[in-house]
């Protein structure tokens, strides 16, 4: 891991827990960084002069923990449906790791495999229906369960992924480009949820969707997932406006999250917002 993302300014929120910023961490959130680390059974940290909690800490890490185990490992059974689950790694919000709650994991899959079904319609080869998932685990395992069949690549930082095989390749986007040629233009659908919310960060990801993407006339489908501040950047960087649709994560986050597209769902996603 480099100490580059771990000195990102880290901008989702966790109500009711203060601004996650590593750089800043306050004695509560040192622990509770601690007590995380131990959870998921990596070092502890060497750290002699912990702080003790205070009792209102105390019950905040509690209910921290309990969310945590929540949004587990295992999504055991889909909500209702008794259809089998959908793994998922913990969350490690070191890693700034907030995973989409089941129906927003549902929405944006089969967003995707609309797109991929009306491309191949259009005369696409199978080959061609690749889709890449930057930094979005949770659909790339939904978009598997959904549809097998398609060819989903799955660019991540954290190698517990690797256990999807072939279509794990890991990612930094502190080295954006620096991914196997053979990826190189190679995707008819590009969906990003960048680790953090600055400027840079979206800049980096988007040489990435840029390196994926189809260029020209034929260009791909692609899908943002970010905060609504990053609304302009994402229209500036690479033409993508928001749609009505809200996604949501199983830890609720304080930050008003948006899904941005490059083409009109039309009356999918809650239609396409576009300021005249
Ligand atoms: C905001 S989360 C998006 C996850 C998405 N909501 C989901 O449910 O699949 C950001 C993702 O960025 C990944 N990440 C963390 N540091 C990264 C880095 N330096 N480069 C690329 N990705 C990183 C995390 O592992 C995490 O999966």
């Amino acid at each position: 891991m480099t100490s580059h993302s771990q000195s990102q300014t880290h901008l989702y929120t966790l109500p009711p827990y203060p601004k996650f910023s590593p750089t800043t961490k306050s004695a509560e959130e040192a622990k509770m960084e601690q007590q995380q680390t131990l959870r998921h059974d990596t070092v502890a940290p060497e750290d002699d002069d912990a702080p003790t909690l205070s009792s209102h800490a105390l019950e905040a890490l509690k209910e921290f923990l309990a969310e945590q185990n929540r949004s587990g490992a295992t999504r055991e059974e889909e909500e209702g449906t008794g259809e089998p689950a959908v793994e998922l790694v913990s969350e490690d919000w070191r890693l700034s790791q907030f995973w989409y709650d089941q129906t927003t994991a549902e929405t944006v899959a089969r967003e995707v495999i609309t797109l991929c079904r009306d491309d191949s319609a259009a005369g696409c080869t199978v080959d061609s229906r690749r889709v890449a998932c930057i930094a979005c685990p949770t659909l790339y395992a939904y978009i598997k369960k959904i549809d097998p069949s398609l060819s989903v690549q799955l660019l991540e930082y954290d190698e517990r992924f690797e256990r999807y095989g072939s279509d794990f390749t890991f990612y930094d986007y502190n080295q954006p480009e620096e991914l196997p040629a053979e990826l190189k233009h190679g995707f008819q659908v590009v969906v990003a949820d960048p680790p953090y919310l600055s400027k840079e960060c979206l800049e980096k990801v988007a040489e990435t969707v840029s390196f994926l993407a189809r260029p020209g006339p034929s260009n791909s489908n692609l899908l943002l997932l970010t905060g609504e501040v990053q609304k302009e950047r994402a229209a500036e960087l690479l033409g993508l406006h928001p749609c009505g649709f809200r996604p949501q994560h199983s830890s609720k986050l304080g930050n008003e999250f948006r899904l941005f597209t490059n083409y009109n769902p039309g009356a999918r996603l809650g239609g396409w917002e576009v300021e005249r």
